[in-house]
Order: C-alpha cells, then sequence, then structure tokens
C-alpha cells in the first residue's frame, strides 16, 4: 500500500499565516504539521509516500534532516481544485497499488493500522474487488458537522455522505432516525480511483470533492467506514490548530490503537 498526504490549498482560513507559508508547515507543538500525518502512516506500516502541494521545494526543505526510515517523495498540484484533483497528481506513484490518502492538516491521537488493515481485510474476502474506506468520528455537537463531510447512518448501515450539510439537513436526517458523524481526512483506496477522480464533475463551490469520490464506491456498496475511538483534529482554522497544539503537547499523537 502507498501513501498519499495531500497538503496544497490556499489556506485561506488561516490567513495572514498563509501568506508566506503554506500551512502544513506552520507549528504544531514541537513540528510542522506535515509531519503529523507522514508519521502516522509511517506507523502504520506505509513506508512509500508522496506529499502532494503546490510548492514542493519547501517540503523537501523541511524533511531534508528527518530521520525518518521511508521512502518520502514529492509532487505538484497545479491551482487549487479540490482534494481529488490533488489526489490525481499521485496517479503515477500508486500504479495498480491501493492507497491510503491523508489530508496535510489531519492530526490523530491513534495512528491508522486497525482502519487499514480492516480495509485489507474487507478488500480480500468482500465481494467488492474494489471499494474504499472512510475514518468517521462522532462529533461532540450536531454545529461541528456543518464544517466538514458528513456520514450518514441508519440501522442498515451507512446511507449518504454530505459535504457541508446545513444545520437542518442533520438535524431533520437525526430527527428521523439517522446517526451522523463526521467524515476525516483519512481514506484507503483500491487503483481504480484514479478514474473515479477523472470522471468527476465540479461541485458548486467549483472543486472536485473527495465526498464525491466516496459517495461513488457508496451507491456500489462498497464503502466501508472505521469509527476511530480517539481524538481527531483538523488543524486548518486558528481555533482548530489551538487544539491540535494542546492536545498534541497533553497527549502526544500516532499511538498505538488498543484493540
Ligand atoms: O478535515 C476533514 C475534512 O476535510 C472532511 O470532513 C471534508 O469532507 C473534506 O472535504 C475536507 O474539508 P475541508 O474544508 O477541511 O478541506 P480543505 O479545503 O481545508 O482541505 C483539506 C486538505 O486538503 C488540506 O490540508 C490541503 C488539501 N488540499 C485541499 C485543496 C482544496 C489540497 O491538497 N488541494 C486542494 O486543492
Amino acid at each position: 500500500m502507498k501513501g498519499v498526504i495531500l497538503a496544497g490549498g490556499l489556506g485561506t482560513r488561516l490567513m495572514p499565516l498563509t501568506h508566506m507559508l503554506n500551512k502544513h508547515l506552520l507549528p504544531v507543538w514541537d513540528k510542522p504539521m506535515i509531519h503529523y500525518p507522514v508519521d502516522n502512516l509511517i506507523k502504520s506500516g506505509i513506508k512509500e509516500i508522496l506529499i502532494i502541494s503546490n510548492d514542493p521545494d519547501a517540503f523537501v526543505r523541511a524533511f531534508r534532516k528527518s530521520k525518518y526510515k521511508a521512502d518520502i517523495r514529492f509532487g505538484w498540484q497545479k491551482g487549487e481544485s479540490g482534494i481529488a484533483h490533488a489526489l490525481l497528481s499521485a496517479r503515477e506513484f500508486v500504479g495498480d497499488d491501493t492507497c491510503c490518502v491523508m489530508l496535510g492538516d489531519n492530526i490523530y491521537q491513534y495512528r491508522v493500522s486497525v482502519a487499514k488493515r480492516s480495509f485489507e481485510e474487507f478488500m480480500q474476502y468482500g465481494s467488492c474487488g474494489q471499494g474504499g474506506l472512510i475514518v468517521t468520528k462522532q462529533a461532540n455537537l450536531a454545529e461541528d458537522l456543518t464544517r466538514f463531510g458528513c456520514a450518514f447512518s441508519d440501522y442498515t448501515g451507512l446511507r449518504r455522505i454530505v459535504e457541508k450539510p446545513d444545520i437542518k439537513v442533520i438535524k431533520e436526517a437525526v430527527g428521523s432516525g439517522s446517526s451522523a458523524s463526521i467524515v476525516t481526512g483519512t481514506y484507503f483506496y483500491t487503483p481504480d480511483v484514479f478514474d473515479v477522480c477523472k470522471n468527476l464533475k465540479p461541485s458548486a463551490r467549483r472543486e472536485y470533492e473527495i465526498t464525491d469520490v466516496n459517495t461513488h464506491y457508496l451507491e456500489k456498496g462498497c464503502l466501508q467506514e472505521y469509527a476511530t475511538e480517539g481524538w481527531w483534529q483538523d488543524a486548518g482554522t486558528f481555533e482548530s490548530l489551538y487544539q491540535a497544539t494542546t492536545v498534541v503537547r497533553n497527549e502526544g499523537a500516532n499511538i498505538a490503537e488498543l484493540e
């Protein structure tokens, strides 16, 4: 399995910090943010990693003195047309392998090794052949779900994924018996994912959405969910960057999950 970390975009929500520095190079406690997903993938057994950004040279510098025992490469996304668009830049690197895609601003208490195993078993023993797995997290407040991809489930399992749903949509769904959780920024896919990305249409906000990729697999009955029990933090706003620094300082990140 290959690892792909997406670290492009404009970092608009962290301006003016991101006028001169890519968001993923900002500090989270004692390391640049990008080191957390890299460390997570390596500790989860993924040793070939591509970091995609709009400034690969800056990332090469950020890793020049690092001591990771892994093959870390650097790729380029032209523009900022969305997560699924960034992923397309990894096509050649991933080839016929499976991949774990992680957003460069997502930090987890636990490494993703159990989710990885769950995806591998799903692909090996299930009837899908091609598919994906999303890592979800229970939300504390319904309002939290409006900032993220939201997974709605009922007693039959995962039913629908909506990108940044309106609070009304969430309350209606929950009122009619569905549960809702946040789709965090870790996704596992079979190599056909690049054809799926290639065939997407841009969303209303003119981005190629990872939620549309996940919906493609969900509609085929080939999307699995893994709910992480530990804390999860996206560090893309001032408030969440502050919280990420605090929780990493107090508890550490990427620790082994108890099974
Ligand atoms: O953090 C989890 C959320 O991340 C998910 O719940 C959402 O479904 C997903 O769409 C995403 O939402 P955000 O609004 O947080 O996405 P953002 O634009 O902040 O981008 C997240 C990461 O993806 C960021 O670290 C950089 C990378 N990215 C983003 C864009 C738009 C790229 O590499 N290229 C891009 O063009």
